[in-house]
């Protein structure tokens, strides 16, 4: 059985959607904590140009296995374990990074490995997309937001939506420069990192 995310089958198109210019120049793209996959197989089924590598932590594998191989698509290869805390990327040239919905979902301690990893798995002007909920300003930016903040820190002490100004200074260490945040559905951002040549 497939594992299913109601939330990706709404967001996934508008998210393809702003990605598109980025991937308009093929090459590989390495997706973190790619969760069920969906965001991954329905972009690699409308981007041909672009190979796009789904990973995540080994409990994810089974899901992802069976979103990929059902797919049976040429440019989405076989997913791959991918702990950001322990390992580091499975290369170091990719064109783009990818992940969605991970940063307010971890602690500040993996969101730094993510961005660490991020960065090590990129070629010298690849990009880095990251798609999920942000505050601005200290401030919620949706009540919805709000209510899914106290969710995620009852879960998890140290997880919670991250201000988008520490998560692009973080990034900035791993010479990550900050180039765009766009507005998504749902109270979402998109925001877009180039690593320094
Ligand atoms: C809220 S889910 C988002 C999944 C998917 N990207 C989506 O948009 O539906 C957060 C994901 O982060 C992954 N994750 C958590 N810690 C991680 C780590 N240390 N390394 C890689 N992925 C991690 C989880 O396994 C999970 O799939």
């Amino acid at each position: 059985m497939k594992p299913v995310a109601e939330h990706c089958l709404r967001n996934q198109a508008p998210i393809a959607e702003a990605l598109r210019p980025y991937l308009e120049a093929g090459g590989r793209w390495l997706e973190l904590g790619s969760g069920t996959g969906q965001h991954g197989v329905f972009i690699a089924g409308r981007e041909p140009q672009v190979t796009w590598q789904l990973t995540d932590l080994a409990e994810s594998l089974p899901g992802l296995r069976a979103w990929q191989s059902e797919a049976g698509l040429a440019n989405l290869p076989p997913p791959v374990v991918l702990d950001v805390t322990r390992t580091g990327p499975p290369a170091h040239d990719y064109a783009g990074v990818f992940t969605a919905n991970t940063v307010h979902f971890i602690g500040w301690t993996v969101v730094d490995a993510l961005l660490r990893c991020a960065s090590e798995a990129l070629a010298a002007d690849g990009w880095l997309a990251i798609y999920g909920p942000f505050n601005r300003e200290g401030q919620y930016t949706s009540a919805g937001n709000a209510t899914l903040d106290a969710w995620l820190r009852e879960r998890d002490h140290d997880s919670g939506i991250k201000d988008e100004a520490d998560v692009i200074e973080q990034a900035a260490l791993y010479h990550l420069a900050f180039v765009t945040a766009q507005a998504m559905p749902a109270n979402n951002r998109l925001l877009m990192f180039k690593k320094n040549g």
